[in-house]
């Protein structure tokens, strides 16, 4: 993308993170601590923005996720809110299926993901009047039509996807021009970083996101954060126009 058009992308972004401050708050960002979200950490703690940054530690991270949640206490002097699982939850489902049963079948690994995500994300989500992502549309075909704000009629509220026309370029131009700290696993080949033994590195030319979970299709690839019963929001395109200033 050129510089130009990077500034007017950055700026839409900014103004609709204004916006949410603003118009629906209390709003919280869903921070996977991966490139997107280091973005999004980056333009709301140097905009002072009334907006809580929690992730989910799903007790499976990489230690080089769990270690941004250090940089990002040493870079802007901010706390990011962990919600964790139910331990009685982890305990049952340990017992009974074993430490590692996601591989067995999509059913197992959307329970474990339904445990060590889903549920602390309710949690998270409760008593907001917004959530933010870093979802883009390029990341994957079950991305290509996401909106900049959707419906969240399974939990309730409104969701914002302000990097949704961001390219992976912006990304990462924007990491560069402002020195934002990023998890060291992108410099060795995980463009998209989830559960430590769900994610794999990729080889060059493969789809960013065919180190996660890739031993299931391409269609199954979500995993009940962004999409419940296939109709957890609804897009809203009235609305997604953002303000220039
Ligand atoms: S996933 O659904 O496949 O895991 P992905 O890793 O692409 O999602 O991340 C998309 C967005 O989901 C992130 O930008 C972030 O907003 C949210 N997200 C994913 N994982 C977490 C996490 N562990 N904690 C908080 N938010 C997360
Ligand atoms: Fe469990 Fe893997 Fe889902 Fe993490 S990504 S919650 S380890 S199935």
């Amino acid at each position: 993308m050129s510089g130009a058009n990077h500034n007017e992308v950055l700026s839409g972004t900014r103004s609709l993170l204004e916006r949410i401050a603003a118009d629906f708050s209390p709003a919280v960002f869903a921070s996977s601590l991966a490139a997107e979200d280091m973005v999004l950490t980056d333009l709301i703690l140097r905009a002072k923005l009334p907006i809580t940054i929690f992730t989910l530690e799903t007790g499976r991270l990489h230690a080089e996720t769990l270690g941004m949640i250090d940089r990002i206490r040493e870079t802007y002097d901010y706390e990011v809110a962990l919600y964790k699982p139910e331990p009685a939850a982890i305990t049952a489902y340990v017992a009974a299926n074993g430490l590692n049963a996601f591989y067995d079948s999509i059913a197992m690994r959307k329970e474990c993901c339904r445990i060590r995500k889903v549920e602390p994300l309710k949690r998270a989500l409760a008593g907001n009047k917004a959530w933010i992502t870093g979802q883009r549309r390029a990341q994957s075909t079950t991305r290509s039509e996401l909106a900049m704000q959707e419906d969240d009629v399974a939990h309730g509220l409104q969701k914002f996807n302000p990097l949704a026309d961001w390219s992976e370029d912006d990304v990462w131009q924007y990491i560069r021009d402002h020195q934002v700290p990023f998890n060291p696993l992108h410099e060795k080949g995980y463009p998209s970083i989830g559960c430590e033994p769900c994610t794999r590195a990729i080889q060059p030319g493969e789809d960013i996101r065919a180190g996660r979970w890739w031993w299931e299709s391409p269609d199954s690839k979500e995993c009940g954060l962004h999409v419940v019963d296939g109709k957890l929001v609804r897009s809203k395109p009235d609305q997604t126009e953002i303000p220039t200033s």
